[in-house]
């Protein structure tokens, strides 16, 4: 697989990990990283989050030296916060401003995919970052209601990004609707940094037909539940042959995860219940065993549960 630099920085492969918030926590991006992923952002973090940090937060930031190239995704309103937020942003590689989540509250903030109304804003936060010596990108859906999406892009480059993500689709749009992927390779011939595609990504074939039309390929639902979508993906490429889905490797990654929660003292007993029935929604009787999973009261009955998955008879 190619490898690709964003600034100066090099990510050993183009296929990422998207920024999932109450997903990619440090445990999250090390199995999936193992796995096969080239880079992996810390979930969407507000920047008064980050400025009136509390135990949650500060747990998210961790990072470690397996976690390289480190990411971290921010949002925000205002460019003078994003100048107050720099000296908490110097310890990671990369830099990603958050222009695309469509939650009510973010977007009630004025931040997320709104920023896709105000791009002078978007613009005026690189160039803070990038005049701070960070390593800046920038992850955009379409637009907020309508396609401004070349426009956007042409501006975080004139600021000085050093690439840019797209999630193809608009803000207004829900994830049924098909990620268009044309205006993701009209954007990629329009720019000459870096361009990650993203959106409906769910196979090593979609990924490798991503590869074709952008410089990376970044994936998010596919990997939830699921880090081995990572060496699935790389099997994919090698061979242009789909690779089958095996439980229990995908089992052995939760577990892994759980003790690297418990190694970097990471333990978020909701995190950890929702995370792991998603890596028991694909298998047979997968209703009574998220039932018996989401009974379980601490870390070390769930940790006890996961591994007697890993012997169970799928
Ligand atoms: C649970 C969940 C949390 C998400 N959190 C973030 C986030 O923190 N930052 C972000 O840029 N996108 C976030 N997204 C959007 C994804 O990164 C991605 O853009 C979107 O799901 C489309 O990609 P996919 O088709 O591979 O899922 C989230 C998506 C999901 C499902």
């Amino acid at each position: 697989m190619k490898t690709l630099k964003i600034g100066n920085v090099r990510i050993p492969n183009p296929i990422f990990l998207s920024p999932m918030v109450e997903v990619t926590d440090l445990p999250y991006r090390l199995i999936c990283r193992k796995a096969g992923a080239g880079m992996a952002y810390i979930e969407m973090l507000y920047v008064n989050a980050i400025l009136h940090t509390n135990k949650k937060t500060q747990n998210l930031m961790k990072t470690s030296k397996e976690d390289r190239p480190s990411g971290i995704q921010i949002t925000g309103n205002t460019p003078e916060e994003f100048k107050k937020v720099i000296p908490h942003l110097k310890p990671y590689d990369i830099v990603d401003i958050n222009c695309g989540c469509p939650s009510i509250r973010i977007v009630g903030s004025q931040a997320g995919s709104f920023l896709l109304k105000t791009p002078k804003k978007i613009e005026s936060m690189i160039r803070i970052l990038k005049d701070a010596g960070l390593t800046t990108t920038a992850k955009i859906r379409l637009g907020f209601n309508k396609n401004n999406v070349l426009k956007v892009s042409k501006l975080i480059e004139k600021a000085g990004a050093d690439a840019l993500t797209i999630h193809a689709r608009l803000a207004v749009h829900r994830n049924h609707i098909p990620a268009e992927w044309s205006w993701i390779k009209k954007v990629k011939d329009n720019l000459g940094i870096p361009v990650i595609g993203n959106g409906d990504i769910v196979n090593g074939e979609s990924a490798a037909k991503m590869l074709d039309i952008a410089d990376g390929a970044m994936i998010a639902r596919a990997a939830l539940g699921d880090p081995t979508i990572f060496s699935r993906v790389a099997y994919y490429l090698k061979t242009r042959k789909e690779k089958e889905f095996d439980f229990k490797e995908n089992i052995r990654y939760f577990n892994r995860y759980l003790q690297l929660a418990k190694k970097y003292d990471v333990i978020d007993l909701n995190r950890i219940k929702y995370l792991g029935t998603n890596f028991i929604k694909s298998i047979q009787g997968a209703a009574s065993l998220r039932q018996q999973f989401m009974g379980l009261k601490t870390f070390n009955e769930i940790q006890d549960f996961s591994k007697s998955l890993e012997e169970k008879e799928v």
